[in-house]
């Protein structure tokens, strides 16, 4: 292993440890990829969501427990329009309290899914921990947190270009199992200039939400927490530091899933929603990725791909052409760093001829960045060291030195500036930033991988990396954060505030 940290062996590529399930997985590519339903708005901008329990077929004959909104795993699917404002009102019926954030979303900061800004489930009570192992929640103190009984209303201006975007808990200490539970969702931003692109849609444009996960021998998600009987356990066991794998990759929701495609070109929205597995993914026995947009929207211009690395939070937006093979091939899409059955994604099974109706155009996007950022000349430059430090139970996951202390912000960047951030690693992390997207600058000094393009909100940072960025902060003032997603690194506190004044 590259880090040789005590907690077992951590390969240069992959970045968490394997669970592994205790119950007979089906053969790869059987079951059928699910897509996820649309959410329908209660009236015209307004949409309600009901986070809670709820018992799904994910591997066949056996019944796993989810915590989903509407009780699905993924969530449903919002399709909303720039500049269309929305709200969603969350209630929650779960155990536990719950934060909701809409990640790459250009969101005020009231609305933004903070770890400490709770909707605490029906008939529950939720008291603010006051200290413990593992519980970063008690630097809040007892004014730090906001509790809203039952439900609240998200509000959501949309003012950002067509996106993949995808929903998520985020509740303090606890987004890791939480997710892992099924708290996670798609939301897909579209607009006219998109509208005007002879892209493929309809039964054509796929989201796919990838994520592994691992089920014990009844069926349920296995997850390392110390006491897993104990719904307010937080934390992983400390061999878990690195994060949490599973060995049995989902996507949609369903295990190495099949989809049957007709021999055209679809466009395959691609989102990492693992807490910490990160993939390479490439398609055998043939075919190529051609990007047409990053995270937080479209490219000036599409790129191809042989491979792409996804990191944890990170979408890849790309059209894959089914007519270079003919009809009866199987393309699957392989994770070239798993091994064994995690090397395994999903299929494609080519089964028809049909008429052609899209292409990727040479141009996309106007707005977008038409090629890697410039340097600027003059610009505040802030430096973020993500790293671990101390030993056995004294360990954290920090950013300069420091676990997440909710309301301390560590910069305080001007609205409407553009500022360099330096981020260094020791590990992999990927970075996420709320609310501002950012072009990737440099990676070592040298240029940005071809995969780097566009705007985006999350970026891989790799082991003893350091990662440029240019970070453009639009939109709102408000407390926001920054923090690694690999979400067991997050909830062992490798998050800061930043503030926008
Ligand atoms: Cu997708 Cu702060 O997270
Ligand atoms: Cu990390």
């Amino acid at each position: 292993g590259l880090l040789a940290t005590g907690c077992g062996a951590v390969s240069a590529e992959t970045s968490g440890q394997t669970l592994t399930s205790a119950l007979p997985l089906p053969r790869p590519f059987t079951v059928p990829l699910p897509i996820p339903a649309q959410a329908r708005p209660v009236r015209p901008g307004h949409y309600e969501v009901v986070q809670r329990q709820a018992r799904m077929e994910i591997v066949p004959g056996t019944s796993t427990e989810v915590w989903g909104f509407d009780g699905t795993f993924p969530g449903p699917t919002f399709r909303l329009r720039r500049a269309s404002p929305v709200t969603v009102r969350v209630r929650n019926r779960l155990p536990v309290p719950t934060s909701t954030h809409l990640h790459g979303g250009v969101t005020p900061p009231g609305s933004d899914g903070y770890p400490t800004d709770l909707v605490v489930g029906e008939g529950h009570v939720f008291r603010p921990p006051t200290g413990g192992h593992a519980h970063h929640g008690a630097a809040a103190g007892a004014s730090g947190w906001t509790l809203h009984q039952g439900f609240r209303d998200y509000a959501y201006p949309l003012d950002q270009p067509a996106a993949t975007l995808w929903y998520h808990d985020h509740r303090m200490d606890f987004t890791a199992p939480q997710v892992w539970r099924g708290l996670a969702g798609f939301a897909i931003v579209e607009d006219d200039e998109e509208d005007a692109l002879p892209l493929p849609g309809g039964e054509r444009d796929v989201p796919l939400m990838i994520c592994d996960r691992a089920f014990a021998e009844d069926g349920s998600f296995r997850y390392p927490s110390k006491d897993p009987g104990l719904l307010e356990s937080p934390g992983v066991e400390d061999a878990y530091m690195e994060g949490v794998e599973g060995d049995v990759i989902l996507v949609n929701g369903a295990p190495w899933p099949v989809l049957e495609v007709s021999a055209t070109r679809y466009r395959l929205r691609l989102l990492n929603a693992s807490n910490a597995r990160r993939y390479r993914l490439r398609l055998t026995p043939g075919g190529r990725f051609t990007q047409i947009g990053s995270d937080a929207g479209l490219l000036a211009a599409p790129v191809t791909h042989e491979a792409i690395t996804i990191a944890p939070g990170e979408r890849f937006d790309v059209v894959v052409d089914f007519s270079a093979h003919p009809v009866g091939t199987d393309v699957t899409m392989v994770n070239t760093l798993g091994s064994g059955r995690t090397r395994d994604v999903m299929r494609f099974r080519v089964a028809r001829r049909a008429r052609e109706d899209a292409t990727v155009p040479a141009r996309l996007a106007g707005s977008a960045p038409a090629g890697p950022a410039l340097r600027p000349a003059s610009a505040t430059t802030r430096r973020f060291d993500f790293r671990r430090t101390g030993q056995g139970a004294g360990a954290a996951w920090t950013i300069n030195g420091v676990p997440f202390r909710p309301g301390t912000p560590l910069a305080r960047p001007r609205l409407g500036s553009t500022e360099v951030w330096r981020l260094t690693s020791d590990f992999h992390h990927p970075v996420h930033v709320h609310l501002a997207h950012f072009q990737v600058l440099s990676r070592n000094g040298r240029a940005p991988a071809a995969t780097d393009g566009g705007w985006k909100d999350t970026v891989d940072v790799r082991p003893y990396e350091t990662v440029d960025v240019l970070v453009r902060f639009e939109g709102f003032r408000g407390r926001y954060m920054m923090h690694c997603h690999n979400l067991e690194h997050e909830d062992m506190a490798m998050m800061a505030d930043f503030e926008v004044v």
